[in-house]
């Protein structure tokens, strides 16, 4: 079954969407796709991570290797888990369980 969490969507489109693009199909070399994303898939703390904090350093996404920033957007622990679930499950995209608050309070930087 899919969900569907339509409050992250303003903050998608507002803080994400300008690198990501509209439908999270990133941009070749320069910004990783969220859509179909396997790293979103398979690392779910690293996720909510660098939702929360930011991220940098090499990574690998779809077999395309990415070595950029991402900065931090400053969002509320609330913000974070709304902008999250809003992506776990928009497009093709359908993670096992929704975030919880609890969740996104855990991680740390
Ligand atoms: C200024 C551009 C920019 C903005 C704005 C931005 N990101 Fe990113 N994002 C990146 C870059 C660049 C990386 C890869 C960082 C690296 O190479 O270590 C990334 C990586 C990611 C990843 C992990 C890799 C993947 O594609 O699965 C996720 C998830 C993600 N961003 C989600 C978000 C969300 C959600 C937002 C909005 C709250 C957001 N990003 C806003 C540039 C951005």
């Amino acid at each position: 079954m899919s969900e569907s969490f339509p409050e992250g969507a303003d903050i998608y489109n507002n803080f994400c969407a300008t690198c990501h693009l509209a439908s999270g199909e990133g941009i070749p070399n320069a910004f990783p796709p969220i859509n179909k994303s396997n790293w979103l898939k398979e690392k779910r703390a690293a996720t909510i991570k660098a939702v929360k904090y930011g991220l940098n350093g090499n990574i690998e996404v779809n077999g395309v290797e990415y070595n950029s920033l991402m900065p931090s957007m400053e969002l509320t622990d609330e913000e974070v888990k709304n902008v999250l679930n809003y992506i776990f499950y928009a497009w093709d995209n359908n993670v096992e369980k929704p975030a919880t608050l609890a969740e996104v309070r855990e991680v740390k930087e």
